[in-house]
């Protein structure tokens, strides 16, 4: 099965990464709209364009079996749309606001996303069918994409930010922050830094279970014949075959993870420890 992962930018890595650990045996694509990041600041119609012109890249040009939208933004405001529009299993991102309250109850859950995701109806309708006590809270981090996508991971910038964003907050009263936001990952160090041993965070979910049987029904029962375990354990081989790299600046040149400039292979080993 050929799975396409798609994100704004770099933030999908760390989905890419997680997937080829649960999904060994799979074919990925990556593809990283570093054109249009980042998402979460720009109008909802322009977002949900970015994602139709990425789903006809990936769908009828690359002849993707499966699309994981490894961002939280474009799940948001697109993945309906594209469910209605393609007869594939399309895998969204959300928000873990179900994972934090399941493991504490009674504490408050601060939830960390993009603008987009933050104002979001998607949003809104998961915190209102799991949090009956209002329990939780949203924060916006908007300048995290823009620290990402220059590489800029650990330094006193970030640090500032983050203080300065995290101050309002009494973190003694909460039990969690979720990264609502795949580029976050990378930031899961500064974070650990700044709060208080309660406060756990916790990363967004994806279901990749049962992936490929949604695959074989929607295809009405037939799917590849390349069968294995889907939970075969990781090995550093299969993490080292490359992925066939898509930005969507070089969209001419497909290119492997394994042969792409050393600044991909750097921010993909980081990726593997920001999962
Ligand atoms: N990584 C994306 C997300 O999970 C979007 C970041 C952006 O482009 O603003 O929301």
């Amino acid at each position: 099965m050929r799975i396409a992962l798609f994100d704004s930018g770099y933030g999908g890595l760390t989905v890419l990464s997680h997937a080829r650990r649960v999904l060994p045996s799979e074919e990925f694509i990556f593809y990283a709209d570093r054109d249009h990041v980042p998402y979460g600041t720009k109008s909802v119609p322009a977002v949900r364009g970015f994602v139709r012109t990425a789903f006809r890249f990936l769908i009828e040009q690359q002849r993707a079996d499966a699309v994981v939208v490894a961002c939280n933004t474009a799940t948001s405001v697109a993945v309906d749309e594209m469910r209605r529009l393609y007869d594939v299993p399309i895998i969204g991102m959300e928000p873990a606001v179900k994972k934090a309250l399941t493991h504490d109850a009674e504490h408050r859950v601060l939830v960390t996303a993009t603008p987009i995701t933050v104002h979001g109806e998607k949003l809104k309708r998961l915190i209102s069918s799991c949090d009956p006590n209002g329990l939780v809270d949203l924060l916006a981090l908007p300048r995290l994409v823009e620290f990402a996508e220059r590489q800029e991971f650990v330094s006193s910038a970030v640090e500032a930010y983050l203080r300065d964003a995290f101050a309002p907050y009494r973190f003694a009263d909460y039990s969690a922050i979720v990264l609502g936001c795949t580029h976050f990952n990378y930031f899961k160090d500064t974070m650990r830094q700044l709060l208080p041993q309660n406060v756990r965070l916790v990363r967004m979910c994806a279901l990749w279970m049962g992936m490929r049987e949604r695959w074989r029904s929607s295809r009405g029962g037939r799917g590849c014949e390349r069968s294995q375990s889907v939970r075969r354990p990781h090995t550093a081989r299969s993490l080292r075959r490359g992925v066939p790299l898509c930005v969507r600046r070089s969209w001419r040149t497909w290119r492997r993870i394994s042969r792409v400039p050393r600044e991909w292979k750097r921010l993909f080993e980081r990726s593997f420890h920001a999962d």
